[in-house]
């Protein structure tokens, strides 16, 4: 991920192609423990430091960006925080909420900006339904529910291990939870969680979790490592219409409810039997439309965090909504642990 940073500071090719140069930020240089990354980073023409207090001694730089394993995000952000930088955590920005209060706190005792790289907030099918459902047209929503479903298994690196805070929860169900309530909103009243320990890991490779809000939203992330046929990517049921996005290329398909009474039902035959409950709604009580995904700038994240550090406009994921997510994660762990629903 470090490497993703650099390359949209600098407009560098990631992956095979050419990433978009930031306009706000500058890449000063990289620091990496491991030496071969250090010449990866040498070869695309970026300073190196020597160490970590080198990188912490240049005035030059403005912002670090953390960008290793889950377990040693505290250490690194306090101490950057401690030497007068602004800090960007990659996610999941803790592996508990006193953790993520203890870098709150070296954030306001040093006067410094500090955020969370939740970059899927700006992802193209999620701002769309976002707006979907902000613009009323499938009515108040009753229920999303939202997932990642693979079938490769969780990557054999540190994702694998407890110490460095691995497993799919804290990997993709940070995005995911953080997504249903950015969306949904923050009342959370109580998580219920379920884990998957498939392929034997001492970390989950997997996880369903029902988030439900006070509003009476009923929100579900599931994150799924061993699925070889997937569900829709994201699913969202409201009073007046259900929104839909398959997936990643996908635009999101709305159905609208245009008459509750449907006279024209025509009973559908199931298993054994007829069913008129069941039965497809007549066109004449139903629309049919999709919304093209929006396109979305990668690099809003980086130039709010600036307008932040300038005091011209609020962190966009502020320090509320982080201490949310992460306290619902760490009820989802609790719930898997007790088998039972916990209260926020
Ligand atoms: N926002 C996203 O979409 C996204 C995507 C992938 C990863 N991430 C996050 O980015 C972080 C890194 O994940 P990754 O996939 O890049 O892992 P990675 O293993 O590919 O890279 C981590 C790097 O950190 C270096 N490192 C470890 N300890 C260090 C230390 N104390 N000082 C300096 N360097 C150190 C390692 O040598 C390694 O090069 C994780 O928190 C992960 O959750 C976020």
């Amino acid at each position: 991920m470090g490497q993703w940073h650099a390359a949209h500071m600098e407009g560098l090719s990631y992956f095979g192609s050419k990433a978009p140069k930031s306009d706000v930020v500058r890449c000063a240089g990289v620091f990496d423990i491991d030496s071969e990354k250090c010449d990866l980073a040498r070869m695309h023409g970026l300073r190196v430091y020597s160490s970590l207090d080198e990188l912490l001694c240049d005035p030059d730089v403005d912002i670090t960006v953390i960008a290793v394993p889950n377990g040693s995000h505290e250490e690194l952000v306090v101490k950057c925080l401690n030497a007068g930088k602004n800090v960007i955590c990659e996610k999941p920005v803790a592996m508990s909420p006193e953790s993520l209060e203890r870098m709150i706190a070296a954030s306001e005792k040093n006067g410094r900006v500090f955020s969370v790289h939740q970059n899927r907030r700006w992802d193209d099918y999620f701002v769309t339904m976002k707006k979907l459902v902000e613009s009323g047209k499938i009515g108040t929503v009753m229920s999303m529910e939202s997932r990642v479903h693979g079938s490769n298994g969780i990557p054999g690196d540190w994702r694998k291990t407890k110490v460095d805070g691995g497993g799919m929860l804290y990997d993709w169900g940070v995005h995911m939870i953080d997504q249903a309530l950015k969306m949904n909103g923050y009342d959370v009243e109580r998580v219920f969680c379920h884990l998957d320990y498939l392929t034997g890991c001492e970390v989950d490779d997997g996880c369903f979790i029902d988030i439900f809000l006070k509003s009476g939203i009923v929100c579900r992330v599931e994150i799924c490592t061993y699925n070889f046929i997937s569900l829709p990517l994201m699913y969202v049921r409201g009073t007046d219409g259900t929104a839909m996005v398959c997936d990643w290329g996908s635009d999101v398909e709305v159905v609208r409810c245009t008459a509750w009474k449907d006279n024209d039902i025509k009973p559908v035959k199931t298993a054994s039997g007829l069913s008129k409950t069941m039965a497809p709604r007549s066109e004449r009580s139903i629309e049919k439309f999709t919304v093209k995904k929006e396109e979305v700038r990668v690099h809003d994240y980086y130039r709010n965090f600036c307008a932040a550090i300038d005091k011209k406009e609020p962190l966009a994921v502020n320090h509320d909504e982080m201490r949310v997510v992460m306290r619902v994660i760490d009820a989802a762990f609790e719930s898997a642990r007790t088998g039972d629903a916990v209260r926020l």
